[in-house]
């Protein structure tokens, strides 16, 4: 492989999709950071572009191939600009980038990640494409540069066994494996000496993490013995993966926060059976009646899908019960969008029109949102503990930050700074936001 001589030092990353794909990003800038590359802001000064792309629905990926071409245009005021595409999208569409997007020099998948400096700086055909998946590959001993602030990303675990029958993200990230919980201990205690006030576990099924003897009940007592680590989140757990021990340590561990991102995908048991989701409503609801009765004022959220394929009128209305029943505080709600490799794509009609697909899309937001507000109210006079995390983006004069249980606050500053503990008093609220003053 021949280089090219290397004095491309800049690199403007950009990043789409969940939170394990942001974390991504902060990894791939610390493998180039470790080989003497800086973050830049705007594209124009940058010597590498790279673009962290998202798969798990098609609207995603069509938004990546504009912003790629746009992106072009820096490369053709400077030839010698490296352009790359990362993540999900490039693993699932690396093939129709290269015919698409031919003047795109590299295409890697989210196992490939060490070797960028090699492939920055090499010369040869383009667009060069790493689409391997790696089974072992878990990132240790490298130490991502993350964003500022008071909560910072800590993957526990990569991929994802399950195979649910709508989703990519086992095709494209692979199968799943678990960080030794030394490797993840190590990186708490330097985010503690660093000053990070809270922890996000972060896996595509996070309650699924078990290395030999130790499961994630066992990791969160072991994280919870950092000093200087106030909280710690986890995001996404899969229902079928709790098990009592969990759910009493979330109850009994103080730094661990009571909120549970638990997605449901659907209410009806059909297709549920059909998204291989593992479990009946009736079994999710007895695990949020479980998890309601060990951890009062627990926050729950979820994900929802509407329209996938075979959904009839009864089986959305068996969804809209069941948001009824279980009263999230928010949900994150989509249309079905069929993806290739999928079993869904191979077996299943995606039958449900478009239109009908947007209409229960819109009734079901339009019922959740009202619960949300309905919830929110239920908070007015209360007292409740926010971590401060900064300045409201609307209003200067306003902080925000968490509570335990995952709300927003917003409250008139009054000489506390990020990363303070302070008591609040709720005023007010919407569907998304608790307002409050300073107790
Ligand atoms: N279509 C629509 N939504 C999907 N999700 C995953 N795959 C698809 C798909 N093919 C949603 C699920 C998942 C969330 C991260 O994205 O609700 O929990
Ligand atoms: Fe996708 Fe299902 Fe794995 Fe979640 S649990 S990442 S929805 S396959």
């Amino acid at each position: 492989m021949e280089k090219r001589f290397n004095k491309m030092k800049q690199v403007y990353l950009e990043s789409y999709g969940c939170q394990m794909n942001l974390a991504d990003s902060e990894l791939v800038m610390g493998v180039l950071a470790k080989a003497g590359y800086f973050p830049s802001d705007s594209p124009q000064s940058a010597d590498v572009i790279l673009v962290n792309t998202c798969a798990v629905r098609e609207h995603a990926e069509e938004k990546v191939l504009g912003r790629i071409a746009e992106l072009n245009r820096f490369k053709l005021k400077k030839p010698e600009l490296v352009l790359g595409v990362l993540g999900c999208m490039a693993k699932h569409l690396g093939k129709v980038i290269a015919e698409r997007a031919p003047y795109v020099d590299l295409v890697v998948s989210p196992d490939g990640y060490r070797r960028l400096p090699e492939l920055i700086g090499q010369s040869g055909d383009k667009p060069y494409l790493d689409l391997r998946l790696d089974r072992t590959e878990l990132y240790e001993e490298i130490d991502p540069v993350r964003k500022e602030g008071v909560n910072a990303w800590v993957t526990i675990m990569r991929g994802c066994d399950k195979f649910c029958t709508f989703c990519i993200v086992p095709y494209v990230r692979g199968r799943e494996r678990c960080v030794p919980p030394d490797e993840i201990l190590r990186q708490v205690r330097n985010l503690a000496e660093e000053g990070y006030k809270e922890v996000t576990f972060l896996g595509q099924t996070v309650n699924a993490y078990r290395y030999n003897g130790t499961d994630f009940a066992d990791l969160l007592h072991l994280v919870s013995g950092v000093e200087g680590i106030e909280r710690i989140r986890f995001t996404s757990p899969h229902p079928s993966d709790f098990s009592e021990k969990d759910i009493e340590t979330i109850a009994n561990l103080k730094k661990v926060c009571n909120h549970l991102h638990l997605p449901v995908q659907s209410g009806s048991d059909k297709v549920l059976k059909r998204m291989r989701r593992t479990y009946t409503s009736g079994e999710y609801l007895d695990l949020v009646g479980l998890i309601r009765d060990k951890i009062p004022d627990v926050g729950l959220t979820t994900d929802i899908i509407v329209g996938f394929c075979g959904e009839t009128e009864e089986d959305f209305q068996a969804t809209l019960a069941l948001v009824r029943k279980v009263r999230y505080d928010s949900a994150f709600m989509f249309k079905y969008s069929p993806r290739s490799q999928t079993v869904a794509y191979r077996k299943f009609e995606d039958d449900v029109p478009e239109k009908e697909k947007g209409r229960r899309l819109e009734e079901l937001i339009h019922i959740q949102e009202s619960i949300s507000r309905e919830v929110n109210q239920t908070w007015i006079g209360k007292r409740v503990e926010v971590l401060v995390e900064g300045e409201s983006k609307k209003d200067m004069s306003q902080f925000y930050g968490k509570t335990d249980n995952f709300k927003t606050v917003v409250f008139p500053r009054n000489g506390e700074k990020p990363g303070d503990l302070v008591e609040v008093e709720v005023v007010n609220s919407t569907s998304h936001t608790l307002l409050g003053r300073r107790v």
